[in-house]
């Protein structure tokens, strides 16, 4: 998998395909202030030039956050954000007690599955947690 660095290129498509799937509602700013942070690792797939999705964690050891994952429809089930995650859960160390935590909503099933099948386990929920009412279910690696 092509995994690269994000840059400021990146956020058409980015902002596109965010758009597309409908699953956040980030803007142009919330993605730029991301690249600016130095712990923040914002990544991009591409395959054969097509942008094939995006990942950003937040890497602080004990306390890292995947803060969102998405990929292009048409390249979905091929294992695109699970190598956004090997590569992005590489980076931290779990015999030293590092941690990675992150947010989803409850009817998200594909993404719990993906969580899940890379080690997430579920810990904790809160309710009425979205706009739309929808609860969250609390992951940690
Ligand atoms: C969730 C998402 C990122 C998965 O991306 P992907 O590149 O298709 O994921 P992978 O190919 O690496 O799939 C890994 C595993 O995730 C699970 N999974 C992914 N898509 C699934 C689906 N449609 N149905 C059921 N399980 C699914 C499966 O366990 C899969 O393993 P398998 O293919 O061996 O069964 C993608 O569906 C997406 O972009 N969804 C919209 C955005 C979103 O909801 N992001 C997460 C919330 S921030």
């Amino acid at each position: 998998m092509p995994i690269r660095p994000m840059t400021e290129a990146d956020l058409p498509h980015v902002l596109a395909l965010q758009s597309a799937l409908s699953f956040q509602s980030w803007n142009e700013k919330q993605f730029l202030s991301e690249l600016q942070a130095s712990y923040a690792l914002c990544l991009v797939d591409e395959e054969n030039g097509a942008f094939a999705g995006y990942a950003i964690f937040h890497l602080m050891d004990a306390d890292s956050e995947l803060l969102t994952i998405a990929t292009a429809p048409e390249f979905q089930r091929k294992g695109i954000a699970s190598a956004f995650l090997r590569y992005g859960l590489g980076k931290l160390n779990r015999d030293k007690g590092d941690q990675c935590f992150l947010e989803v909503r409850e009817g998200n099933t594909c993404a719990r599955k993906l969580y899940e099948k890379h080690g997430f386990q579920a810990y904790n929920k809160r309710e009425h947690y979205y706009d739309d009412g929808e609860t969250a279910i609390l992951y940690k690696w």
